[in-house]
C-alpha cells in the first residue's frame, strides 16, 4: 500500500512558505554553522562514499556506542550509520513488520510508525497517555495491548510531543512485556541527552536481544541538516534486512554528514556541545513555565526531557484555527496544532532553535492572539 501524508507533516507542507517572524515549538537546539567544523575538517576527504563499511564509519560507531553508555554491550557491528533517525525508523519497521502483523504504538506520539504501519497493512493498536496522569504510559496497558502475536512494540523515550520520560526501572518493564510474547521493541531516543527529570534511561539495544534503538545527532546537537542517525541492535539478522532495505533506497550514507557527526561526537566536543544545549533548554523552559502560568487560556505539564510538550487550551479554541490565526498579520508566528496529534484542544509548545526562531517575541505574540481569540 501506499504511504499516505499524516496531518502533522501535511500542516508542515502547507506553511513552509509562511516566513513566520517567530517559531514556538521547535523541537531542536540551536543549529551549529559550518564554520564551526572547519578546523576539524580535512580539505582532502575523498567525496566518494566512506569507502570502508556499509554500516558507516567506524569511528563514527563507536562514538554513537558511546553516548549510548554501550561500550562493552553492543559491538560496533550492532550499529548501522542512517540518514537520522527517521530512516533508522523506517528500516526497523518495513523490515520487521509485515502485512496483518501487530504493532503496539503510544498516543501521542511520533507518527512515523502508525503511517508506515498503516502502509504495511499492518494491525495498529494504541495505549493512550493521559494527560491527567501526566502523560505517562500507563504500563499495565501496555502489557494489555501487547499479546501473544505482537511483532512490534515502537515508543519515543524521551516521548515526542509530550516530553514524558521512562525510568530504566520502566524500560526493564517494557521490555518484560515485549519479552513474554517475543516481540521487538524499537525505542526512538531521538531526545536522549536533554533529560530535564531524573537520568537518561538505558538504551533498549543493551538490555534486550529485540531491542531496536534508534537516535541521531538531531536533537540535542541541533545537526538535523546532516541527516545522520543511527539503528542498533544486538541481532544479526534484523541488522542485515535493515542494510539490505537501505541498499535499495539510498544505498550508503552522505559522508558529509558522517564526517561531521563524527567529529561532533567526539567525547570532550560531544560533553561540551550537550552542556551548553542542556543550559540554554534549562533556561528557555525556566522562561516557558513562567510564561504559561501567567497564561488564562493555557496549562501545560511540563517536560521531563526533550525541548517541547503539549500546551493545553481553553475549552472551546481549536488548535488548526489558532495555529492559522497566529500565523496571520500581525502575531506571523508558528506553531504545531494538536490535530497532528490527534488533540484539537492542545498546542505543541517548544523551546529550540536558539535565538534564530525568537521564543520570546513568538510568545508574547501567543499570548496576544490568546487575549485576541474570539469565541
Ligand atoms: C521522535 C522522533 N523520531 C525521529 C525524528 C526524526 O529525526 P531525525 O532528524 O533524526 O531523522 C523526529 C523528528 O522530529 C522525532 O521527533
Amino acid at each position: 500500500m501506499k504511504v499516505k501524508i499524516h496531518s502533522l507533516f501535511e500542516y508542515l507542507l502547507e506553511t513552509t512558505d509562511a516566513a513566520p517572524e517567530a517559531i514556538v515549538g521547535f523541537s531542536l537546539s540551536a543549529s551549529p554553522r559550518l564554520g564551526d567544523y572547519l578546523a576539524d575538517l580535512d580539505p582532502a576527504q575523498s567525496l566518494d562514499w566512506n569507502g570502508r563499511d556499509f554500516r558507516g564509519l567506524p569511528a563514527l560507531r563507536d562514538h554513537v556506542l558511546a553516548q549510548a553508555g554501550l561500550v562493552g554491550i553492543c559491538t560496533p557491528a550492532d550499529v548501522l550509520i542512517t540518514a537520522g533517525a527517521a530512516e533508522a525508523n523506517y528500516l526497523a519497521l518495513m523490515q520487521v513488520l509485515q502485512p496483518g502483523e501487530r504493532i503496539v504504538i503510544e498516543a501521542p506520539g511520533w507518527p512515523q510508525a502508525e503511517v508506515l504501519a498503516r502502509a504495511k497493512g499492518a494491525e495498529i493498536v494504541k495505549v493512550m497517555r493521559a494527560e491527567a496522569q501526566g502523560w505517562r504510559l500507563p504500563l499495565d496497558r501496555l502489557a494489555e495491548a501487547v499479546t501473544p502475536g505482537t511483532r512490534m512494540i515502537f515508543l519515543t523515550n524521551p516521548n515526542n510531543p509530550t516530553g514524558d520520560l521512562l525510568s530504566a526501572a520502566e524500560v526493564a518493564e517494557v521490555v518484560a512485556i515485549a519479552d513474554r510474547v517475543g516481540a521487538w521493541l524499537l525505542i526512538d531516543e531521538v531526545y536522549a541527552g536533554l533529560e530535564w527529570q531524573g537520568p537518561r534511561a538505558p538504551a533498549v539495544a543493551g538490555i534486550y536481544a529485540r531491542g531496536i534503538t534508534t537516535g541521531s545527532v538531531s536533537k540535542a546537537l541541533g545537526l538535523q541538516g546532516l541527516r545522520t542517525g543511527w539503528l542498533i541492535c544486538q541481532e544479526a539478522g534484523m541488522m542485515r534486512d535493515a542494510l539490505i532495505l537501505r541498499e535499495n533506497s539510498s544505498e550508503i550514507m552522505n559522508i558529509i554528514g558522517e564526517v561531521i557527526a563524527e567529529v561532533a561526537l567526539r567525547p570532550a566536543r560531544y560533553a561540551e556541545a550537550l552542556a551548553r544545549a542542556r543550559a540554554e533548554g534549562a533556561a528557555n523552559l525556566d522562561q516557558m513555565n513562567a510564561w504559561v502560568a501567567a497564561q488564562e487560556r493555557l496549562t501545560w505539564v511540563p517536560p521531563k526531557a526533550g525541548l517541547i510538550g503539549l500546551g493545553r487550551l481553553a475549552p472551546g479554541i481549536d488548535s488548526a484555527a489558532l495555529a492559522r490565526f497566529l500565523l496571520a498579520p500581525p502575531y506571523r508566528t508558528f506553531l504545531m496544532p494538536g490535530q497532528a496529534y490527534d488533540l484539537p484542544g492542545h498546542i505543541r509548545l517548544g523551546v529550540g532553535g536558539g535565538a534564530a526562531v525568537r521564543l520570546e517575541d513568538g510568545l508574547d505574540r501567543l499570548g496576544q492572539a490568546l487575549r485576541d481569540w474570539r469565541f
